[in-house]
């Protein structure tokens, strides 16, 4: 038989007694972590969301609440009323903050029974992650998710706390809009009303921030939900949450200013981390040379070296050929790395050519000289050259990669992220910011044959650079900025496109015509007309932040309930078919093959 709560309240959390309550009548409620049964004595430990205290039931003290306590399962559900007693000399538990205190129960109520959970409600389990999607609710009571989601919690709290301070209304914005300009698949919701016609779920709420602008609201912030339809990674959800803001009658200085205050009031609040501000900044350009990234881990270095014009001349044909097509060649030269078996290097090596390289040069620099597949191909001279741009020193490996900048950016990039995992040469303790800027305003999509935005189309040229729209596009940089934590891109903006003539302008470039543009963002455009402030903004993404501050392998970890990287819910069955009914209403009918 179950028993009712009737007028019982709980008096504590399971996380609050200790010795000064010895002697106190109480009331717990929670569910059972642990039975054991000592002969004479049975011992629960009780959990709720704050903690454990660990309860007795004593047949001397109450025989039939004993004797029901003997059925007691994993994740029953109880709720007891007794005394709290000090522990036995030589029992207390120090690892527990109710350690020196037990419960000896009066009262049991069974208020529920549970089957066998498919595993153990620790934080050290080892499962499946789609078991543990699948029982997400009993995922979510193991103390380690449920103090990610209190933390995630603390720091949405924290965030509205310090952008009310600094003057942001918080202004939702709709989820059934039209398609947004952020460059994802969207998610659409047929419209029952219209039919054939087709709700876009936003990409990022980025047009009615701007809209708001217009409208003179000069700060807007919205923790929101995002969705976009791409390939999933441990970073990347289909819906996921941004922290959007936007203000008005403002500039790169202020806005970055006011991004590092908030990061710095986040981690110093929440993890007692007193980060550095201003954060440094490189260009986008700086960052990709350097680092091979426009988002670098820069907690350890491993930067790359241009040795183009040592390889322009030199005898190994991948080199030279590779610089006379407009290429170019660079080195990452890994302290120690001599160290690194063949093996190593070979994997190293496949590792680069699955990002493109045609192959990957190395040489190990021993103390007898240097050992390479390459070496010979150096004059004497074009050695020295090498050994003192890199830096050269015994013990060292370099890694070569010669190819189109494209490549070579990309390969040496990755491998010198693989390098700083593998070498353990970052500090996992340690948190480094860095802002990204002036990106590239346009790229060239060499699948669609046109210029599509870096960031997104409304972003501002940099002024010095306006006149190249029409002259050299791909050299164009922006206004945009992103601000990059350990190597992990965790939000991005730009100061917009206030102007409707440049707006025009940047349209051209990008093959919208004025049709496409009148019937994507008429609205917006118009908009811009009546008086539209200057103004920029910028999006965090706040899983990721939350993911970074708390350590945790991936962005699933931190959010209730994420979705698979095939975008389903394990636990509801989403996405799920519809009845035929429901499909008519909205004129749609499906085509299987
Ligand atoms: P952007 O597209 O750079 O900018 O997005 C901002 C930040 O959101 C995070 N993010 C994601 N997080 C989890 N899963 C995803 N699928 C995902 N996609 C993006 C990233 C990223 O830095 N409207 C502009 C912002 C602006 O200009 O103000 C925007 O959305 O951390
Ligand atoms: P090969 O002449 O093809 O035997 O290459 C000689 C060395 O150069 C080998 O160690 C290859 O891995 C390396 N190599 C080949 N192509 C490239 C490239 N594009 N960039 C850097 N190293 C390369």
């Amino acid at each position: 038989m179950l028993d009712g709560l009737g007028d019982w309240r709980r008096t504590h959390h399971c996380c609050e007694l200790g010795a000064e309550h010895v002697g106190e009548r109480v009331v717990l409620m929670g569910w059972v972590q642990r039975r054991r049964d000592h002969g004479g004595l049975i011992f629960i430990d009780l959990r709720d969301r704050e903690g454990i205290t660990q309860i007795v039931f004593d047949p001397q003290r109450n025989e039939d609440a004993h004797q029901r306590a003997h059925n007691l399962r994993s994740e029953w559900v109880l709720a007891v009323k007794g005394e709290v007693r000090r522990r036995p000399e030589g029992m207390t538990n120090p690892k527990l903050k109710t350690g020196e205190i037990e419960i000896i129960v009066d009262e049991l109520k069974i208020l529920n029974r549970a089957k066998t959970p498919p595993f153990l409600i620790e934080d050290r389990i080892e499962v499946s992650e789609n078991i543990r999607l699948k029982y997400r609710y009993l995922d979510l009571r193991r103390p380690r998710m449920l103090n990610n989601l209190r933390f995630r919690h603390s720091a949405a709290q924290l965030v509205r706390k310090f952008l009310n301070e600094k003057g942001f209304l918080e202004v939702e914005t709709p989820v059934l809009t039209r398609s947004t300009p952020e460059g994802a698949r969207d998610y659409l919701v047929p419209s029952r009303l219209s039919p054939g016609r087709f709700y876009a779920l936003p990409q990022s709420p980025q047009i009615f921030k701007q809209i708001l602008m217009m409208s003179g609201f000069e700060r807007y912030y919205q923790i929101v939900k995002c969705f976009r339809d791409e390939d999933l990674r441990a970073d990347r959800q289909p819906e996921f949450t941004q922290i959007d803001i936007e203000l008005s009658f403002t500039n790169e200085e202020e806005i970055l200013g006011i991004m590092e205050e908030m990061m710095a009031r986040l981690f110093g609040e929440l993890l007692g981390v007193e980060l550095d501000i201003p954060f440094s900044r490189l260009t986008y350009e700086e960052a990709i040379n350097r680092f091979g990234t426009d988002r670098p881990d820069t907690r350890f270095g491993l930067e790359l070296v241009d040795l183009t014009d040592i390889a322009a001349n030199c005898k190994l044909k991948v080199f030279s050929q590779a610089v006379e097509k407009g290429g170019m060649v660079k080195a990452i030269r890994v302290p120690g790395g001599a160290e690194l078996s063949r093996k190593d290097l070979d994997d190293l090596i496949e590792f680069a050519q699955g990002y493109g390289a045609k192959g990957m040069a190395w040489i190990k620099v021993n103390p007898e000289g240097w050992q390479s597949p390459i070496a010979k191909f150096f004059t004497p001279e074009e050695r020295e050259m090498m050994r003192e741009r890199l830096n050269m020193n015994p013990g060292d490996v370099v890694l070569f990669v010669a190819d189109s900048s494209m490549v070579v950016h990309e390969v040496l990039g990755r491998v010198r992220e693989r390098l700083g995992k593998q070498l353990e040469l970052v500090d996992s303790n340690s948190f480094n910011f860095v802002w990204i800027t002036k990106f590239p305003l346009f790229k060239y999509d060499f699948d669609e044959k046109r210029y599509v935005a870096v960031h997104h189309p409304f972003t501002m040229p940099l002024e010095e650079d306006i006149e190249l729209l029409t002259l050299n596009p791909e050299k164009v940089r922006s206004r945009a900025y992103d601000m990059v934590l350990n190597g992990s891109e965790i939000g991005g903006g730009s100061i917009r496109n206030h102007r409707r003539d440049l707006q025009k302008k940047v349209f051209e470039v990008l093959g919208i015509t004025d049709e496409e543009a009148e019937s994507k963002f008429g609205f917006l455009l118009e908009a811009l007309e009546y008086g539209a402030p200057p103004h920029g903004g910028i999006a965090f993404g706040f899983d990721r932040l939350i993911m970074l501050m708390t350590g945790a392998s991936s962005i699933r970890d931190v959010i209730a309930f994420p979705k698979t990287q095939k975008a389903t819910c394990l636990m509801s069955g989403a996405p799920s078919e519809v009845s035929v009914e429901q499909l008519l209403e909205l004129s749609i009918q499906v085509i299987k093959d």
